[in-house]
């Protein structure tokens, strides 16, 4: 399986932070945001990751994260050129994806919960058809809502409607199979002129092969959209990693905990960061304190 990190777009509206940095770097308390979606994706076992930005970040993107292989991982990049929708990735993706599944998570979508190996696991293994997740919400209307039968079947999936007929927002985390680029090339812009995945979805809807996982109470899905959310992210990562003493998302300890490398790397990084919290953290995990 591989994986899409989608991490481009304008950032525009959480200008002015987003003017000179894309949204995606900045911080979710003690480290970039997009480590949080590159975490999800090494927890799903995907060691092959096509990161997508745009011109001007893309360089960023290369200078935080290189090609991966410190962390035992392959990371390789993609400009797109104009955000031209969320499905425009597994179009720019195709080449990448080849005959494999392949694993597409937005650049700023926040997960961390007991489960989610669990989840994640269970979404990858399906061979055919497109897994999507539904996260209970207060207010749907700003996202993709996807309307479930009593056992779980997928009933409509729609894109920011103004009646939603569930609560379910669909999270920006999404499983398919490898026609999905074949599927994404097949979708019209819609009236906010973009390539909307939730098209892609609603294909994979119609021919009867959209799967849906629900994510309960004990999964957090963090908002990322705007400064207030931002900030009410970066309390939650602080809370938790000062109460437990574990870290969220911390690529370098996940890479360990699946043997991609091995402790000797892990304290050689934990060394080089060791005047930071972030690497004597490393260092414990290493010494198996
Ligand atoms: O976060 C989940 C939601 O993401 C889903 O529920 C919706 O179904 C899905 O359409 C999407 O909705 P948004 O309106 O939040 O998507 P937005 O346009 O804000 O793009 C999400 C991220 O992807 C954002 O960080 C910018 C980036 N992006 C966006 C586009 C359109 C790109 O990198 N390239 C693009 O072409």
């Amino acid at each position: 399986m591989k994986g899409i990190i989608l991490a481009g777009g304008k950032g525009t509206r959480l200008y002015p932070m987003t003017k000179a940095v894309s949204k995606q770097l900045l911080p979710i308390y003690d480290k970039p945001l997009v480590y949080y979606p590159l975490s999800v994706l090494m927890l799903a076992g995907i060691r092959d990751i096509l990161l997508i930005s745009t011109p001007s970040d893309t360089p960023s993107y290369e200078r935080l994260l290189g090609n991966g292989e410190e962390i035992g991982i392959s990371i390789s990049y993609k400009v797109q050129e104009t955000p031209k929708g969320l499905a425009d990735a597994l179009i720019l993706g195709e080449e990448f994806i080849g005959k494999d599944n392949v694993c597409l998570i937005l650049g700023d979508n926040v997960f961390y919960g007991q489960n989610l190996t669990a989840v994640l696991n269970r979404a990858a293994e399906r061979k055919k058809g497109a897994t999507v997740f539904g996260y209970p919400v207060k207010d749907a209307r700003v996202f993709g809502v996807i309307e479930v039968s009593k056992d779980l079947k997928a009933v409509s999936i729609e894109e920011k409607p103004r009646n939603p007929k569930s609560n379910l927002a669909v999270p920006g985390l999404y499983f398919y199979d490898s026609r999905a680029p074949e599927i994404a090339k097949s979708v019209r812009p819609s009236e906010r002129g973009e390539l909307e995945i939730t098209s892609v979805n609603k294909t994979y809807l119609e021919m009867g092969e959209l799967y849906v996982e629900l994510l309960g109470r004990g999964m957090a899905w963090l908002d990322t959209g705007t400064p207030e959310g931002m900030l009410k992210a970066a309390e939650y990562v602080e809370a938790v990693q000062s109460r437990q003493g574990f870290y969220i998302s911390c690529i370098e300890e996940i890479a360990w905990r699946r043997g991609f490398i091995s402790t000797e790397r892990l304290a050689e990084i934990g060394e080089r960061l060791k005047m930071t919290d972030y690497g004597r953290y490393l260092l414990t995990l290493a010494r198996g304190d």
